[in-house]
This record gives structure tokens, sequence and C-alpha cells, in this order.
């Protein structure tokens, strides 16, 4: 036969701990949902010959001047943020070169994160490989070829 006050006393009981758990169920909801914008990272890798030792690198988000750095052949410069605040990373890249004896400094200023363009391009890595012919963009590694080219502007002529 059942004990109607004993059932009454383990609805109580559990009604009970289902109130109190509340709060920490929807705390900890809220705790993951903050962390849930996935991270992006930027990779600007120098594929430069090694010849060419360094490129110098200044790159600015919307918000942030993230300050200058050499980064040496073969070696990449990184920048990682979740998505949210950000929506634009330009960078100023210079190398060196000395064709026939006579420097040349090579300079050119890209867009290297633009959140219209690269949400759903790269949601994870946007890789940019830096060489003497061009930039050009990747949504990946090893997700097919490169889908952006960028030009270096044309040095100034030289003065004689
Ligand atoms: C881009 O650069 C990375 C790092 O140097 C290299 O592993 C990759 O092969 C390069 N991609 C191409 C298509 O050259």
């Amino acid at each position: 036969m059942c004990n109607p006050l004993l059932s009454k006393h383990v609805f109580l009981l559990v009604l009970c701990i289902a109130v109190w758990n509340l709060p920490i169920i929807s705390a900890r909801k809220q705790a993951t949902l903050a962390s849930d914008p996935p991270l992006t990272t930027v990779h600007i890798n120098n594929n430069l010959p090694i010849a060419l030792e360094y490129f110098t690198i200044h790159c600015k988000t919307n918000t942030e001047d993230l300050g200058v750095h050499e980064i040496a052949c073969n070696t990449a410069y990184e920048w990682s943020f979740r998505f949210g605040g950000v929506t634009l990373l330009t960078c100023g890249i210079n190398f060196r070169r000395y064709p026939q004896g006579r420097l040349e400094d090579v300079f050119g200023v890209f867009d290297m994160y633009v959140a219209d363009r690269d949400k759903s391009r790269c949601p994870t890595n946007c890789i940019w490989n830096v060489t003497e012919g061009g930039v050009y963009g990747y949504r990946d590694y090893n997700v097919g070829d490169n889908d952006i080219s960028l030009e270096w502007p044309k040095p100034p002529p030289q003065m004689s």
C-alpha cells in the first residue's frame, strides 16, 4: 500500500533539488555561451627567400594597434581572436631586396581579416603566404588553392 505522506515528501524533495539546482544550471549555460564564439587565428607565413632574412609587419585591428614585429623567413606572424568585436585586421608588410646590388624597399598594406569576407571563408584558420611574387590567401591549411591574390605595389622609380 502506498504511503501518501511518503510520496508527498519524495515529491517535495525532488522539487527542492530541482529548484536549488536551477540557478547553477542556468549559470553554467551562460558560461558556455560566453566562450562560444570560435577562436580564429590569422597566420601570416614568411615564405620569402631565406636570403632576404625577414619582413617587418605592423598590424592594426579596428580597435587595437598590434605593434611592429620582425618575422624571420620560414616563420610566421600569428594573431588569434574570438569572433565578435574584431571586424578588421590590416597589416603593413615591408621587406628589402637588393637587385643588382641596390636597395629596393617593398611595402604593401593588406586587409588580412575582414569579417564580411572572412567569417565564413576561414572561421578557424586564415592563412596568408607572403612571397616575393605576391601575398596569397588560403581558407585553411590543406583546403584547396589560394583564393585571394594580392600584389605588392610597384616600388617607386629609382632616383638617379
Ligand atoms: C604556405 O606556407 C606554409 C608555411 O610555410 C606552407 O606549409 C605551405 O605549403 C604554403 N602553401 C603553398 C601553396 O605554398
